[in-house]
């Protein structure tokens, strides 16, 4: 049976700053960020918006009643609770039955792969249901940090069931995990604590040792693709993972890889850093932005810090051009609004406490924080 994505739904935030004034403002070589780092804009959550609300704008561009949707999975680095899981809000928001399983998936920013995983596996033993699986994430360093320039925002939504529309999983994955320090989390931190240079060495090293094992275990060279995704918080980091291509293919064959690299960057660069939803818009982009062939085969990184790495391969449906919501996915990026440094460090420092209460005339989204009561968290539908 085939298994794979059938819908792909996307969710950025409608405020950004652009990278040139954050370069300014820090006195920083605007090339840096821009070239060095890769990035052009980067999105900034109003205070009424988190992992939750977020994951709901983005499952709510892609499901339907129809959907007979059995699992819920949210992979998440930047929950709202220690103990309740985000999609369980979700049942409510998105009106889903009440016969799901609804939880949450931890592990940095590999989480929303460990989620397709286990959806797989759930649809192969339930063919007729589908499962939700979404990857919702603030990604914050703080103000004045290496890491500010790769913060950013953001859910993407994927249906996962039989025969699907858009992407086909291959059974064909390699992964391995190793207790590493090279960027974390504390509970008492609303920030990320980053070994930002190792954590690149590191990913490369997971790339490499991965794509010799795939190469192994499944008897396939690079020719099998025309196409490599990467896990890419900043638009150069995917980069340095195919670089280490270079000098051992066939020089045609990495110009393809690079251009079809960069076509799965343009939105990521608009937006920033997704953590675990990055890889996931590296493929929208390329399905919009590329120019990909029936049925072709693509190789797709995952990397969570922490560390747990999988690559694994899969094929572009011929009918994904007709699934693919891709005017709604477009309209996300160019209806926002750029603010200044200021305004941005001005909702940086907003930290919504118990007896919190959102202003509903300040909502231009569709789902929100209503308020925080008795230390509960309460979210709304915007009715119109
Ligand atoms: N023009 C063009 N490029 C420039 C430049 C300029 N004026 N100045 C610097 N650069 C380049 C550097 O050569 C470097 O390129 P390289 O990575 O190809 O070597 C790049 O810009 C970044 O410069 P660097 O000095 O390494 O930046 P930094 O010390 O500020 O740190 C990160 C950059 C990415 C390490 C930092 O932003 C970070 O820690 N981010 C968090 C990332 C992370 O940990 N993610 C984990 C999730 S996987």
């Amino acid at each position: 049976m085939d298994i794979g994505i059938d819908k792909i739904g996307f969710y950025t935030p409608k405020k950004y700053i652009d990278i040139v004034e954050l370069a300014k403002a820090r006195n920083v070589d605007p090339d840096k960020f821009t070239i060095g780092i890769g990035q052009s804009k980067q999105s900034v959550p109003m205070e009424y918006q988190d992992s939750v609300t977020m994951a709901a704008e983005a499952a709510n561009q892609i499901i339907s009643k129809d959907d007979n949707i059995g699992l819920v999975i949210v992979g998440t680095e930047s929950s709202v609770d220690e103990s309740k899981a985000v999609a369980t809000f979700l049942v409510d928001l998105l009106n889903l039955p009440e016969d799901v399983r609804a939880f949450e998936i931890k592990e940095a920013c590999y989480g929303a792969t460990a989620g397709l995983k286990m959806a797989e596996g759930f649809v192969a033993l339930n063919p007729d249901k589908k499962a939700l699986v979404i990857a919702s994430d603030i990604a914050r360093y703080g103000i004045n940090t290496p890491g500010e320039v790769t913060q950013g925002a953001g859910a993407v939504a994927m249906l996962i069931g039989k025969d699907p529309k858009i992407l086909k999983f291959n059974h064909e994955e390699v992964y391995m995990t190793k207790n590493v320090g090279d960027f974390w989390r504390p509970t008492f931190s609303k920030t990320a604590f980053a070994r930002g240079k190792f954590s690149n060495q590191v990913y490369v090293e997971f790339f490499s040792e991965l794509w010799q094992k795939y190469q192994n275990t499944f008897d396939q060279t690079v020719d099998d693709f025309q196409t490599m995704l990467f896990h890419v918080p900043y638009t150069k980091m995917g980069m340095k993972a195919l670089k280490t291509l270079k000098d051992k293919i066939d020089p045609d064959k990495f110009d393809e890889l690079s251009k079809h690299y960069q076509a799965s960057i343009e939105m990521g660069r608009e937006v920033g850093n997704l953590y675990t939803g990055s890889l996931y818009l590296a493929l929208i982009s390329y399905l919009i932005n590329g120019d990909p062939k029936d049925n072709e085969k693509i190789l797709l990184f995952s990397y969570g810090s922490g560390a747990v790495g999988e690559l694994y391969s899969a094929t572009i449906q011929p009918e994904f051009k007709k699934n693919l919501v891709s005017e709604e996915i477009k309209e996300v990026l160019s209806n926002r609004e750029k603010i200044s440094i200021k305004e941005y460090e001005n909702i940086f420092a907003e930290d919504p406490q118990n007896g919190y209460s959102t202003n509903v005339s300040d909502v231009l989204d569709e789902f929100y924080l209503r308020e925080i009561k008795e230390s509960e968290r309460l979210y709304k539908k915007m009715e119109h």
